[in-house]
């Protein structure tokens, strides 16, 4: 077919808390063709339309993850999502639901960014080892344990999926717990134990009532909700363990 030129409407929530009292809708008519990208769409309104439009972007690409936007109400990376999909119906797109706005489509990412310092999102070692003495090797089943959950681009479309953080933001949320169990599931980390309370708390594992939207709109099959399921176990076992052995067996 043809990659004619075609118009769609593109109805953008606005926000300055600076000005406006409540968030709200302004259409534009933008041109598209078969590959133009959500993302390009907002990009022609800022260059040509209105310049003071606020959202994030950086690679194009699907792997940088901040381009995320609410798209007809359903989360996606606005670079990897095309305007041709929604046509001949104008398209909605609003910031991610379930974080504070900044400023139009840009959220404030700073509760998820607390939660992930606090998963301790590194190798944890009790001892380092010599650089003299080499690297870490692993053998391929040990990286297949936890390299899924490594391809996270903390792009946040789980959360803003997940019914449990829009009521419970203290809910440490789908990434930072599939991120907490890449690192426990690594056989070169030694942070597990350290890692556990994060787990077991309320607002950890427990937080989570197995909805499993967030592996849905994952754009990297992640699977979040398989890594908290997985913890779960853990978290039950580590329960169970520690009467087993109060010292702290269950940890090493
Ligand atoms: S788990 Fe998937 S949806 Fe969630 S932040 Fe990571 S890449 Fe994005
Ligand atoms: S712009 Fe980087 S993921 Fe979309």
């Amino acid at each position: 077919m043809a990659d004619e030129q075609r118009e769609i409407e593109m109805e953008v929530l606005r926000y300055n808390p600076e000005e406006d009292a409540e968030p709200h809708y302004q259409s534009y008519t933008v041109p598209f063709s078969n590959d133009t990208s959500v993302m390009q769409g907002l990009q022609y309104i800022k260059d040509h339309l209105d310049g003071s439009l606020t959202f994030r972007w950086s690679c194009r690409m699907a792997v940088c993850g901040s381009c995320g936007k609410m798209v007809d109400g359903v989360p996606h990376l606005s670079c990897k999502t095309f305007l041709r999909d929604y046509y001949p119906g104008k398209v909605r797109i609003e910031p991610l639901a379930h974080f504070p706005i900044v400023r139009d489509l840009a959220v404030d990412q700073t509760d998820f960014l607390e939660k992930l310092e606090k998963i301790k999102p590194y190798i944890i070692r009790d001892e380092a080892k010599p650089l003299a003495e080499g690297t870490y090797n692993q053998t391929p089943a040990e990286l297949d344990r936890f390299k899924q959950y490594s391809m996270c681009i903390n792009c946040l479309l789980c959360y803003a999926a997940c019914p449990q953080y829009g009521l419970n933001p203290e809910f440490t949320g789908p990434a930072a717990l599939a991120l907490l169990h890449r690192y426990n599931a690594d056989s070169r980390d030694q942070g597990k134990a350290e890692r556990m309370p994060v787990i077991n708390a309320e607002e950890g594992v427990w937080g989570c009532t197995l909805v499993g939207y967030c592996s849905e709109v994952c754009p990297k099959q992640v699977d979040p909700a398989g890594a908290v399921n997985q913890n779960k176990i853990n978290s039950t076992m580590d329960y169970f363990l520690r009467f087993l052995a109060p010292r702290g067996a269950s940890h090493s």
